[in-house]
């Protein structure tokens, strides 16, 4: 038998063996405001950027075992308005603390001792101790099965903490961000030991392989 067929598996066997695999992934800490002005926070590490243009971000929105849905997905459905923080080591435990299963209707922001700042395309207040913060608005929603669905937004604005980004060349301080990676499980990663690697064009490839280096 050649590899693991995915559909004779589990779910939780194919959550363990694709959360393994597919590492690290950005975490996104995510607020939305519930119909009381509460402001929600929550991690999500299915996430990613998708396209620059349009600027979109996807999230996946697992539901809750009982299939209902989990407060940011509730709030977005009904307002269509969220903000993406990323997280970087200075914001790793609080962003853990967001995942607690704090009740509904209770502030994950206020309980962790997060201080938040107005954003400005989005009612949705943005996380004052996030390295960058990026306002989005729902674009779509894709329901795959009953369990989950694929949040797609637009990123409307980015916030960014003073000296994370040269704007005269649209650069990021990697050193200063020190932005944090999941793995799977508790396990998470930092994001300081890089490598660079210039791409070639054919003709550059060619002529290195001539000269046999
Ligand atoms: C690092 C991390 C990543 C997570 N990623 C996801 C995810 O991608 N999708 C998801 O549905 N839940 C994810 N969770 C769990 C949610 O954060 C958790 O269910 C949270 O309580 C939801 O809060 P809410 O009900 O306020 O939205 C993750 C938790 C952690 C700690």
């Amino acid at each position: 038998m050649s590899g693991i067929s995915f559909p004779d598996l589990s779910p939780l066997e194919r959550y363990k063996l694709l959360c393994g695999v597919v590492v690290p992934r950005p975490i996104a800490l995510v607020t939305t405001l519930d119909e009381n002005g509460a402001v929600n926070a929550a991690p999500f590490s299915f996430f990613n950027v998708f396209s620059e243009d349009p600027p979109l971000i996807v999230l996946g929105l697992q539901h809750k075992a009982d299939r209902d849905l989990k407060d940011t997905t509730r709030n977005i459905h009904r307002d269509g308005e969220f903000v993406v923080h990323m997280v970087d080591e200075a914001l790793a435990k609080a962003m853990n603390d967001c995942a607690v299963d704090f009740p509904a209707g209770s502030s994950e922001a206020a309980a962790v001792g997060l201080a938040t700042l107005p954003s400005v395309d989005v009612r949705v207040p943005r996380l004052a101790a996030a390295p960058f913060a990026l306002e989005c608005r729902r674009q779509v929603v894709l329901s795959f099965a009953p369990g989950r669905e694929s949040l797609v937004g637009e990123v409307l604005r980015l916030h960014a903490r003073e000296g994370l980004i040269d704007t005269a060349k649209m650069y990021i301080d990697l050193a200063a961000y020190r932005p944090i990676g999941r793995m799977f499980g508790n396990l998470y990663t930092y994001q300081r030991d890089t490598f660079a690697m210039d791409r070639e064009s054919h003709a550059q490839w060619s002529a290195r392989m001539d000269a046999g280096k």
